[in-house]
């Protein structure tokens, strides 16, 4: 359906879970004392590779069938496309069964999961053959040290994060894209190498402008236009790809001759609320039309009727109700207009 601005909504991003194995310093909660007088939940490290609830421990995660259920309401409403978020999604041992659920949908056209990558290795195939067509891997850095200082894991990290992108890689039709988050002084020395590695995969690797959100707040970011031109002098000769399209607001490049494309994702620089196409829902069940604004639509009444058909009309009224409050744009600009208290770890990104 259309939103008030005449934008059709076909994407629907689905956080599985607000726990994380990694903890990156743009990604996390504002310390206590610089989150300002707004309530925030907690988010704690997961101790187990699954858990049964939301790390803030406050209400049971979304079952495979509610998270079917919502996204059948979804579909009614005309969203085809879905992306399964965390947290780190993988952390939920029913992550195959989730995608089974939402690719038994008549209607779905595409399945994604955006994951750190750290429980990747050996669980991809399963992963593609529930229905899963795209995996994002958010990979900032190459170099361990690096990693270590963004994640706060050790070193050893980032070789299980690069088995699961070679395992990804092998698998026949399934798209591969990497995420990295430009953070001048610390991530800087990466960015080339890391579009290098279009040249000889058949992957994309995207950068997202930090957005200032949670810990994003106070986080340096890198202004992608900059970055276009550093990518230029390095690679000349590299293109606009119009043939690479996402669900997202993506531009493709390419450099000549490689096997990938590079995406920019330009939220603060390039705003592209214009062409928004998604809504979102939180871990807990909260629906978010917009990034920057906090909501107070839940699915989690919905789900609590009896009747199969009261739970999905009421399912669909709430979404509903979720794509008509997306406002026009973000205000990303103007921080302390930004009403979301929640950071990416809940939201999902
Ligand atoms: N700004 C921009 N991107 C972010 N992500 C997490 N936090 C932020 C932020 N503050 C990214 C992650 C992941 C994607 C889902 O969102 O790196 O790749």
């Amino acid at each position: 359906m259309r939103d008030r601005f005449g934008r059709e909504i076909t994407y629907m991003r689905i956080s599985v879970t607000d726990a994380c194995n990694l903890h990156c310093r743009y990604c996390s909660p504002l310390p206590e004392n610089e989150a300002g007088a707004l309530p925030r939940k907690e988010t704690v490290p997961a101790p187990a590779k699954s858990i049964p609830e939301s790390a803030a421990g406050q209400n049971a995660l979304l079952s495979p069938g509610e998270i079917r259920e919502v996204s059948a309401a979804a579909v009614s409403l005309g969203i085809t496309r879905f992306r399964l978020t965390g947290g780190e999604p993988l952390l939920r041992a029913d992550l195959a069964e989730i995608i089974r659920g939402i690719r038994g949908i008549p209607g779905v056209e595409a399945i994604g999961v955006t994951t750190n990558g750290l429980l990747l290795a050996g669980r991809v195939r399963d992963l593609a053959d529930a229905g899963m067509q795209a995996v994002n891997i958010s990979l900032d850095t190459l170099d361990p040290d690096t990693f270590h200082r963004i994640t706060g894991n050790d070193g050893e990290g980032l070789a299980d994060i690069l088995a699961g992108i070679r395992e990804s890689l092998a698998v026949p039709g399934l798209k591969v894209h990497l995420n990295c988050v430009p953070q001048p002084g610390i991530n800087s020395r990466d960015l080339v190498r890391l579009a290098a590695l279009t040249l000889d995969h058949s992957l994309s690797v995207r950068f997202i402008e930090m957005m200032p959100i949670g810990c994003g707040r106070r986080a340096a970011g890198f202004d992608n236009r900059e970055l276009l031109e550093r990518l230029s002098r390095e690679y000349p000769g590299i293109t606009r790809d119009m043939d690479e399209q996402g669900s997202g607001p993506a531009l493709y490049y390419r450099i000549p001759g490689a096997e990938g494309t590079i995406g920019l994702i330009s939220a603060m620089h390039g705003k592209y609320c214009s062409t928004c196409n998604r809504i979102r829902m939180m871990a807990d069940g909260r629906l978010k039309g917009c990034l920057s604004y906090d909501s107070e639509l839940s699915v989690q009444q919905a789900l609590q009727l009896e009747s199969t058909d009261a739970r999905r009309s009421a399912l669909t009224r709430v979404l509903r109700q979720a794509i008509l409050g997306k406002p026009e744009g973000h205000c990303f600009e103007r921080p302390d207009d930004v009403t979301e208290t929640a950071c990416m770890i809940q939201i999902g990104g």
